[in-house]
């Protein structure tokens, strides 16, 4: 069987995204399976250029996972003819610019949501891809989660009936990384909290209720949204207290095209008494079902409790026992999915249906969101010309 080459400069891969969920997990395990496979048999094997600032971060890096390219220098790793694909996960900010310089090289675009922090920024990054008819595609990996793929076949099998309302309800306790505390360390970057640096929970998470709600159950057509900086002040990756300017919790509303409501509660501070640390909720006449990130339980209109409504005595009902799981598939790493997906597209096999128009969607979303919350007021979401 032949074998083809394909060339990936990968940026902002000593990041928390960039190196576990698509260097190591997608990547790295796309080349031990032998490559991806096209149509006609060829194995399409990917070969990463990893970049970075710090040339003795981004050597050890390569050095760690016997990565053979590595450079601090972006604009001869653009200028060369090695690789025709430019991916980027470092920090959301960076991306509009970092993205134009490799359109403008007539690479191929491959990168982390959100694609900008503004919509006008978004559009000009899809109309200038356009332009130079270079392929591009934006990570929406929740739609290849398991407990996803089992809601979207669910529905499909008319399971649901008539979908009424879906409840998300994302989040954890992100500490505030105070070095006295005896949980000093913080789980996420402490740019997620400072909004002069790209941060914010509507901008992080909105994006992703867009694609999940666009493609699951129904175009997103207004949104209601408060948001709140419930922690005001935490200390960053070097134990210095700053000012959380940024907003870390999100509690939104969205009116969905056919009809269904979706409420999606998002927070970085709170604590977690559920099955997963996403759980989404779709309530429907024929049945419903609650999916965390990889499992999925359902409840049919047959297997539906009837309570009444006594505070007087213990509740007889055990709610929880009332639920029957969904079985497991074959499912893979959800951003190697995507990443599978788009490399077989950039060698000219099939369709790829989530380009920056689509991530634009999700900007747009992130918005309209925070100007919903500015406004107290629900806001309608226009259609993006394409
Ligand atoms: N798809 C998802 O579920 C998901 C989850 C978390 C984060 N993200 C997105 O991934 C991106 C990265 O997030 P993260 O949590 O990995 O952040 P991170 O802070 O861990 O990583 C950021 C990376 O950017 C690099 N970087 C920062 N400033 C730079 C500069 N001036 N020049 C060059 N490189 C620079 C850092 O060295 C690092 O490699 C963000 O856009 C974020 O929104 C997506």
């Amino acid at each position: 069987m032949s074998a083809k080459r394909i060339g990936i400069i990968m940026h902002g891969v000593t990041g928390r995204m960039g190196m576990n969920q698509h260097l190591i997990r997608s990547i790295l395990e796309i080349r031990k399976q032998g490559g991806v496979r096209l149509k006609d048999g060829t194995r399409l094997m990917p070969d990463p250029m990893l970049v970075g600032r710090n040339a003795a971060k981004i050597e050890a890096l390569a050095r760690a996972h016997g990565v053979r390219r590595w450079t601090t220098d972006l604009d001869a790793a653009l200028a060369s003819k090695e690789d025709s694909v430019f991916f980027d996960a470092a920090s959301t900010q960076l991306r509009p610019a970092l993205l134009k310089r490799a359109i403008g090289a007539g690479k191929h675009i491959y990168c982390e949501k959100p694609v900008s922090t503004t919509l006008a920024e978004a559009m000009s990054l899809y109309k200038a891809a356009k332009k130079a008819k270079v392929k591009h595609g934006v990570v929406q990996d929740k739609l290849w989660l398991p407990g996803l793929l089992k809601l979207a076949r669910l529905r499909e099998q008319g399971f649901f009936g008539r979908i009424l309302a879906v409840r998300g309800e994302f989040g954890y306790w992100v500490f505030e990384g105070d070095p006295q505390s005896s949980q000093s360390a913080a789980q996420r970057p402490s740019w997620n909290y400072r909004k002069q640096d790209g941060g914010g929970i509507i901008l992080d998470m909105l994006c992703h209720w867009r694609y999940v709600l666009d493609n699951l159950f129904g175009q997103v057509r207004a949104v209601s949204c408060l948001g709140a900086t419930h922690i005001p002040q935490r200390w960053d990756e070097n134990g210095k207290k700053y000012k959380a300017t940024a907003d870390d919790a999100a509690y939104a509303t969205f009116r969905l095209a056919g009809g269904v409501i979706a409420h999606f509660n998002s927070s970085w501070a709170v604590r977690v008494r559920r099955d997963d640390l996403l759980t989404l909720q779709v309530d429907g006449t024929h049945g419903s079902a609650v999916a965390g990130l990889r499992r999925c339980l359902v409840q049919s209109r047959d297997d539906t409790p009837k309570p009444v409504w006594n505070p007087d005595i213990a509740q007889p009902i055990d709610f929880f026992a009332g639920w029957k799981e969904v079985p497991d598939g074959d499912y893979d790493n959800a951003f190697k999915v995507q990443w599978e997906m788009f490399l077989r597209h950039v060698a000219g096999d099939g369709p790829f249906l989530w380009g920056l128009l689509e991530a634009a969607k999700g900007v747009q979303l992130a918005e309209l969101g925070l100007k919903s919350w500015k406004q107290k007021k629900w806001i309608d979401i226009p259609k993006l010309k394409a």
